[in-house]
């Protein structure tokens, strides 16, 4: 292996606000391609970094699944933890069509002749030296006999390619695997996830289920802020409680039979807040900037049913009232 360890306090890996007491084990910096970058505007959720350190820490191999709404942060939370920890990562969305040799090897034609090499699942093996955390995105999009191929690597088995003859590839002891999706694995239960598949029990059984909700509106005023520092306070303050009323009248969460059929992910209140301020020079009479900005950020999906709009432009303008115009 190529990797060193190091072990790093909480405060030196995620900031000033953890404690400088406790530890965790990552790498020290290496050369490694595979390592994320740390985004630099990247607000940890404080119960979901306490859960992946222990999963990290003390899960024996066990594989960890991250799910939650769309844009919640599940991605960008792994990509986070693996940069701040300098662990190697191998990131792949699955789809329906995926299956599970394109996970083993990736076959190039050059200049005249096919060459193997390791895809995403034996690097993070360690098959390159580099071991680190293989991450199946949108798992549960995924055809079932795709997954039930992993169950295997899952029990520790090694994983046999065909390099010119059975190449058996051994589990390093830094691999692990982490999933994300938006199910709970057993089908999609809010019908607003159309590819969501239900995942075989034998799966399903195995990983840590890490909950991951949309984050708490102290930790979104700290997104915001770092994402548009030029944004009034008092808008963002309303914009994010515009994004929790769109969030608890949302059918996936909402029984009413007026629920809407969209949400607002923190990736979407993000575009919102950086729309508004963009556009905020061209304000006139008739171009409200907030308004102009929710359109292009959320309200387009919603072409063909206005009652959707008017339900969510009134949201809108109950939060913001009269001083910021009118919202139509
Ligand atoms: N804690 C956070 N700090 C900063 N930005 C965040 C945070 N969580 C989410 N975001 C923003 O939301 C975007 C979407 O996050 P991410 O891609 O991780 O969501 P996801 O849960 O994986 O969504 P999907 O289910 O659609 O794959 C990020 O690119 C980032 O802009
Ligand atoms: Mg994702």
């Amino acid at each position: 292996m190529k990797l060193k360890h190091k072990t790093y306090s909480l405060a030196e890996a995620f900031g000033p606000g953890f404690p400088t007491g406790l530890s965790v084990t990552g790498y020290e910096p290496s050369n490694c391609r595979f390592v994320p970058r740390v985004e630099p505007d990247y607000r940890w959720d404080r119960t979901l970094l306490r859960d992946l350190v222990v999963w990290w820490e003390h899960g024996n191999g066990d594989p960890v699944y991250l799910f939650g709404p769309t844009g919640s942060g599940k991605s960008s939370a792994l990509r986070n933890f693996c940069g701040a920890l300098k662990i190697p990562m191998y990131e792949r969305t699955f789809h329906p069509q995926l299956e599970f040799d394109q996970l083993v090897s990736v076959v190039d034609l050059i200049d005249g002749s096919t060459i193997t090499s390791y895809s995403h699942l034996p690097l993070a093996m360690g098959a390159d030296g580099w071991p680190g955390l293989f991450v199946a995105n949108e798992i549960d999009r995924a055809d079932p006999g795709t997954v039930v191929g992993l169950n295997e690597i899952l029990q520790g088995q090694p994983l046999f390619m065909h390099l010119g003859g059975l190449d058996p590839v051994d589990p390093a002891p830094g691999f692990r695997i982490a999933m994300t999706g938006n199910s709970a694995m057993s089908g999609d239960m809010v019908g607003g996830y159309v590819s969501v598949r239900q995942q075989d029990m034998a799966f399903a059984d195995r990983p840590w289920f890490l909950k991951v909700a949309y984050p708490e509106p102290a930790v979104e005023e700290e997104i915001l802020s770092a994402a548009v520092p030029d944004l009034s306070a008092p808008v963002r303050t309303k914009m994010i409680e515009v994004a929790n009323d769109i969030r608890a009248a949302y059918m996936g969460t909402s029984t009413s039979d007026s629920a809407l059929p969209l949400t607002m992910s923190t990736r979407v209140l993000r575009r919102w807040a950086k729309l508004t301020h963009l556009f905020h020079g061209a304000r006139t009479a008739s171009l409200n900037p907030i308004g102009y900005a929710l359109d292009r950020a959320l309200l387009y999906r919603a072409e063909g049913q206005p009652e959707v709009r008017r339900a969510v432009l009134k949201l809108v303008q109950g939060k913001f009232g009269d001083a910021h115009g009118s919202f139509s």
